[in-house]
């Protein structure tokens, strides 16, 4: 059995993209792999805390030296590392906000890339402690198009992000132009559908 982990970062609802585009993965994988677990978190809608000034004091003190109130400042990320871990494909919804991912997302990030946990910090620099193969799978949706533009901040920091714990085996799918009028939002959307259905194939 695979567990993965399905995360939509958008805040919209049933008017959402992404969350169309993951879902289309989830009910595929479902017909496909009926014994296998999706774990789902909804970022858009339940967000996780930033990190705060007790988190960071936890997460660089030593485990045995945490009182409670420190261990209890990284509860939530040690759970959503643990889930995170857990998982062989993990498949992110992230729409474009202001040429990054939205907020809530980032917040993700800042809750799971923690020293000790998932990376280390050694004499000849940074360690990724993710040690299990892992596929992320990030599809994006966009207003424009960022083919070849230095304007797209998603997919090379969030190459960079994974590749600082461990993963480097990213796939992205980019919905876009998706603002352009109809007949481009349903041509993206198409490529996008089966781009994802080619995902699960040669998973
Ligand atoms: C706050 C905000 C910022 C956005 N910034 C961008 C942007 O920088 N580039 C872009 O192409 N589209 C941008 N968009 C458009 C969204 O990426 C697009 O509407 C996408 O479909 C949203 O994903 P969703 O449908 O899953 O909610 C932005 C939309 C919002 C609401």
């Amino acid at each position: 059995m695979t567990c993965i982990l399905h995360l939509d970062s958008s805040p919209r609802g049933d008017r959402s993209l992404s969350r169309g585009l993951t879902s289309e993965f989830n009910r595929t994988w479902q017909q496909t792999y009926p014994e296998d677990k999706i774990i789902y978190r909804d970022l858009g809608h339940n967000p996780v805390p930033f990190v705060d000034e007790s988190w960071i004091a936890a997460a660089f003190s030593q485990a045995g030296q945490l009182t409670p109130e420190l261990k209890s400042a990284i509860e939530i990320s040690d759970r959503l590392i643990d889930e995170f871990l857990a998982a062989k494909i993990c498949v992110f919804g992230i729409p474009m906000y202001n040429y990054g991912v939205p907020a809530n997302f980032k917040a993700y990030i800042d809750q799971i890339v923690r020293v000790g946990r998932t990376f280390a910090v050694t004499s000849s620099g940074y360690e990724g402690l993710v040690k299990e193969p892992k596929k992320i799978l990030v599809i994006t949706t966009r207003g424009g198009s960022y083919k070849d533009s230095p304007l797209d901040f998603q997919e090379p920091y969030l190459r960079a992000v994974f590749e600082l714990i461990g993963i480097a085996d990213l796939t992205f799918i980019h919905a876009e132009n998706l603002a352009m009028g109809d007949e481009a939002r349903q041509k993206s959307l198409a490529e996008a559908r089966t781009a994802i259905q080619q995902f699960i194939e040669i998973c």
